[in-house]
């Protein structure tokens, strides 16, 4: 092992010092690590057998509290040696492990033993970079920290590199390991189906091994790269919970493992099924970030401080906002998918825009249909010219139209697809994910484009960056349609082809860095046939996420609120679409439609065509009144007052402003039964000492309501539905405003 290099006793380096002192610090004594933000501690150190142990995560530490050196746990029984027994930061698989290993590689004469002890460490801007080495081989790992100073949230990623002369190969590498000391912990993960998000799992935490993951190529809608785990059984604002978040687009794992003696450990990073990535004397390879975090107050708490940390550390800023401390609200937009799928023209659109404009609408966003031969899904991806039958005169005279209406302007793309009915794939069919001489199996009539392969990221870049810089446009909606089959990558050696999990992903974030950079202003939001790309490592390049293709206002309740748990409402784009709905053939009110979708960044995908004059004039109302509060919405701390899941007859939110100035309170019934009426409705996160007044967005509370009271009274005493507020799919909304 190294020596130290740092000759003081204890070395303190204080970071930044706004509302809440962050720091770091190394004592060189004892060897050990700690990090300090919001309310939480981190610390870890070098123990006797000089590997990197964890020692404590979670709530703050008194700034004087000391660690003496880590000790290795004990050997429990032949069975179960130190090795495993003892928490390690960041484990190779090697020694006597038996738990899931950080970093697994094979070495060029076979040998796969991997043992990573402290070599020497350096102070950064927010933590440190602390450096392992093999005992014997020069592979060296760099783990990444950095800690937030408000929120206490700690990014963890480590660099692998080769400093040898041979060429080794990765098998399995995970950004960040997690631990808990041995206890009953209650662990929440989000699942789905596309049209069904954002599915919230409570399970206790079990001996043995769960794992969530996508093998897909992508994020996936079938589970998110996101875990809460809390102390004992759950609740919405008490008791510890430990989170955290995986920073990736593309396949991933994350594996949650209570081992023989209850202590609980998780590690998370890309997906080591099919995964191989050979590092040449020289090279390395970066992993993706884990975010981790730790909140006293339920899970909650916990999403109120992930929902903060995307807002000011991982969202992008365009150029009006560079340098705000939050990104700009979303403009509420028109989207026409919903009412005209393929079927765009110039003057079927020019006529939607000019009714959403009227209704106060910001931005117009044409879907898909508009480029190549696409009239339906069977052809046209990859051929992104102007369809000329439906825009004989390009896309100007729609986009002057839209901004002649005071909106900017959208449009919808998928970049990444290719229809083998298109020019392009005549062309280029080897440009597909494929393994030669193989069928390539279709979804949605379509194969992907192996983004990893330069020509292919030259195309996507190249036809992008000619349709932001030809054309006045505001925002992309880069949609993504299917998951990937055949994953195979020919062009480069055979040993080398698995590194398409690596480089797809990593291209597809250079595209998206190089477009903002050159056109600053542009917006973009991930979609992927709903929400099958939402992650920390996606948000970085887009503003917002279609959370699903489900627009149905009663789904959309429980698909919203599972979504929140690991991300914004800012970035949750939710449209007000038509009724009866495609989905479940349900009939809901349009203020219910209205207001289910004012819970995140509002959009219109109806066919305004068709709405009343009185549909017209509600629209425009709610539209006025949502834009009056939006930034406490997105922007503010979230409390899930009443959960809409299991079969749940009413749900209501609340949002409470940063200065606590503002509140915002949504209502839904799903049907009363037995004539109950609305629970009360104890308000949370006021300022106790501070006079409210209560206005109504939708709907009336009890003729006892005091117009205006403190905080203490509608936290303490509730709010008071009024007793007309029964029925089948209701809704209300009101707000509070400090006198
Ligand atoms: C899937 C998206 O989620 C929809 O909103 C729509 O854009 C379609 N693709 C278009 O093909």
């Amino acid at each position: 092992m190294k020596a130290f290099t740092l000759a003081l006793l204890l070395s303190f380096a204080t970071l930044t010092s706004s509302a809440q002192v962050s720091k770091v610090s190394f004592d060189a004594t004892t060897k050990v690590f700690r990090l300090d933000g919001g309310n939480v501690s981190y610390v870890f150190g070098v123990n006797s057998r000089g590997e990197l142990q964890q020692m404590y995560w979670g709530g703050r530490l008194g700034a004087t509290d000391t660690f003496p050196a880590p000790k290795p746990k004990p050997e429990w029984a032949s069975f179960d040696d130190s090795y495993t027994t003892t928490p390690q930061e960041y484990a190779g698989w090697g020694e006597g492990l038996y738990i899931e290993p950080a970093l697994k590689v094979t070495f060029p004469d076979g040998n796969r033993d991997l043992v990573l002890h402290y070599a020497s460490y350096k102070t950064t801007e927010h933590g440190f970079d602390v450096e392992l080495k093999d005992i014997e081989q020069p592979i060296f790992v760099t783990l990444h920290y950095s800690m937030d100073s408000e929120t206490g949230v700690l990014a963890r990623s480590a660099t692998i590199e080769n400093r040898g002369t041979e060429s080794v190969t990765i098998e399995q590498a995970a950004a960040a390991s997690w631990a808990l000391p041995a206890g009953h912990y209650t662990l929440n993960y989000l699942t789905g189906r596309w049209a069904g998000e954002w599915t919230l799992n409570q399970e206790p935490i079990q001996h043995g091994e769960r794992i969530i993951e996508s093998r897909r190529g992508s994020t996936s809608h079938q589970a998110n790269p996101w875990f809460a785990i809390e102390a004992g059984t759950p609740d919405e604002e008490h008791g510890e919970v430990w989170f955290g978040a995986l920073g990736w687009s593309g396949s991933w794992r994350i594996t949650v493992e209570r081992d023989q003696l209850d202590a609980v450990r998780v590690t998370g990073g890309f997906n080591p099924f099919d995964f191989g990535y050979v590092l040449h004397p020289g090279q390395s390879l970066e992993t993706p970030i884990f975010y981790g975090g730790y909140s006293a107050h339920g899970l909650g708490g916990a999403s109120r401080e992930l929902h903060l940390f995307e807002l000011k550390h991982i969202l992008p800023r365009t150029a009006s906002t560079r340098g705000a401390e939050m990104p700009r609200v979303r403009p509420v937009l028109y989207n026409s998918w919903e009412a005209t799928e393929f079927n765009v023209n110039e003057a079927g659109q020019m006529a939607l825009a000019e009714k959403a404009a009227a209704l106060g609408v910001d931005r117009f966003v044409m879907d898909d249909g508009w480029f190549g031969q696409r009239k339906n899904d069977h052809a046209g991806l990859g051929d992104w010219y102007v369809n000329p039958q439906k825009f004989p005169h390009g896309l100007k005279p729609l986009i002057d139209k839209v901004h002649s209406l005071g909106m900017d302007f959208g449009l919808w793309v998928e970049p990444e697809m290719v229809n083998p009915d298109s020019d392009l794939y005549r062309k280029h069919p080897d440009w597909v994910l494929h393994f030669k001489g193989r069928p390539e199996t279709e979804q949605r009539n379509q194969l992907v484009l192996n983004l990893a392969r330069p020509d292919v990221r030259a195309y996507i870049f190249g036809f992008l960056d000619k349709l932001l810089t030809e054309n006045d446009i505001a925002f992309l909606k880069w949609d993504y349609n299917r998951n990937w089959s055949e994953p195979g990558w020919d062009a480069i050696p055979a040993n080398e082809q698995k590194e398409v999990y690596v480089a797809f992903t990593r291209n597809l974030y250079s595209i998206l860095a190089e477009l903002r950079q050159k056109h600053p202003n542009v917006e973009i939001e991930s979609c992927s046939g709903g929400g099958g790309r939402v992650d920390l490592g996606i948000l970085r390049y887009t503003d917002e996420v279609w959370p699903s293709d489900n627009t149905d206002p009663f789904d959309r309740l429980t698909i919203q609120n599972g979504f929140t748990y690991a991300y914004t409402p800012q970035v949750m784009m939710s449209w007000v679409t038509d009724s009866p709905h495609w989905m479940n053939n349900r009939s809901t009110s349009l203020a219910y439609r209205f207001l289910s979708s004012m819970q995140g960044s509002l959009g219109i995908g109806a066919n305004i065509n068709k709405w009343t004059p009185d549909e017209t004039a509600l629209a425009k109302r709610l539209i006025a009144a949502y834009k009056q509060v939006q930034p406490t919405i997105v922007r503010g701390d979230l409390y899930r007052l009443i959960s809409p899941l299991n079969g749940s007859e009413f749900s209501a939110t609340e949002d409470v402003n940063r200065d606590k100035s503002q509140a915002v309170i949504f209502a839904f019934i799903h049907s009363t039964q037995e004539g109950r009426g609305f629970p009360l409705l104890k308000l949370e996160g006021l300022d106790p000492n501070v006079e409210y007044t209560l206005s109504s967005i939708e709907g009336k509370a009890s003729p006892n309501t005091p117009t205006t009271a403190s905080g203490a009274w509608w936290m303490n005493h509730g709010l008071v539905m009024d007793q007309s507020f029964r029925g089948d799919f209701q809704a209300a909304a009101f707000r509070l405003d400090k006198k």
